[in-house]
């Protein structure tokens, strides 16, 4: 049996969010330069893509550009919009061809223009697409998302809209970048990093947090299962005693 058929479809995570780590160890490896790395990434996304839509994961958020990475060499950041531009161009053809319907997340009013214009063409032509969403996170970090949040919430507070004493988490929740989609049951980090380096803050209150040595450029779509098999083998407790539930009489 392999992995994939190991795998319970009646338990599978709605959403699968993954910190693409470890391009740059990659490729240093390698002996080549941190961008052959990021180069290499893609075959990766690809595949993980691919698997998960196969799988019937709802929901996959890809971690690819932070609002801190702004702060890496200028030649960096230069390289990996390039990069994210020539992708998109290239990969909307195959997301439409599987249904696959394509979202940011972040500050995209901060990537230029180029970017900007290719994201919003994509996520035209694949606005009607039903099987999955892969939401890309790109300028984003959980802080600015719960600010943007805030300055939205404190707006329509101050516009007579909203009273303190309607905030509550249900409300957080409509206004932040995730709106509308569940929250992540389950956390992908490569390159063995365990840290959530400022991604999606509020929304992983509860997930499963799976961390592997691999480094991005090598992960495929049997890793992504691999994950999988791990989150199924977990009991999420969401606070509760083990006892609460196995034994439904114990309440
Ligand atoms: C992840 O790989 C890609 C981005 C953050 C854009 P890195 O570029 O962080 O690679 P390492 O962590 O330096 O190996
Ligand atoms: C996290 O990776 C951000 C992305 C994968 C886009 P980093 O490489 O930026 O994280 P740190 O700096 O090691 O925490
Ligand atoms: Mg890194």
């Amino acid at each position: 049996m392999n992995l994939q058929e190991k795998i319970d479809l009646n338990n599978l995570p709605k959403h699968v969010a993954v910190i693409m780590d470890g391009n740059g160890r990659w490729a240093k490896q390698k002996g080549g330069a941190r961008i052959f790395g990021h180069q290499n990434a893609i075959a990766a996304v690809r595949d993980t893509v691919e698997g998960a839509a196969e799988l019937g994961i709802e929901y996959l958020t890809l971690y690819a550009f932070s609002t801190e990475n702004w702060n890496r060499p200028q030649y960096e950041v230069n390289a990996l919009m390039e990069l994210l531009v020539s992708t998109i161009r290239k990969e909307t053809a195959t997301l439409n061809k599987n249904n696959i319907r394509l979202q940011t997340i972040g500050d995209t009013e901060s990537l230029p223009k180029t970017c900007r214009r290719e994201l919003l063409e994509a996520m035209e032509i694949t606005a009607h697409n039903s099987r999955m969403t892969l939401n890309v996170a790109l300028s984003y970090s959980g802080r600015w998302d719960l600010t943007q949040a805030m300055r939205q919430i404190s707006g329509l507070v101050a516009a007579g809209e909203l009273q303190p004493a309607d905030i509550n988490e249900q409300l957080i929740a409509e206004h932040i970048a995730t709106a509308g989609m569940p929250d992540p049951e389950l956390l992908i980090r490569t390159s063995g990093e365990m840290r959530i380096s400022n991604f999606l803050l509020w929304q992983l209150a509860y997930t499963e947090i799976y961390i592997t040595n691999l480094l991005w450029p090598d992960f495929r779509k049997q890793h992504l299962h691999e994950a999988i098999l791990s989150y199924q083998s977990r009991e999420r407790r969401f606070g509760k005693t083990s006892e609460q539930l196995t034994n439904k009489s114990i309440t």
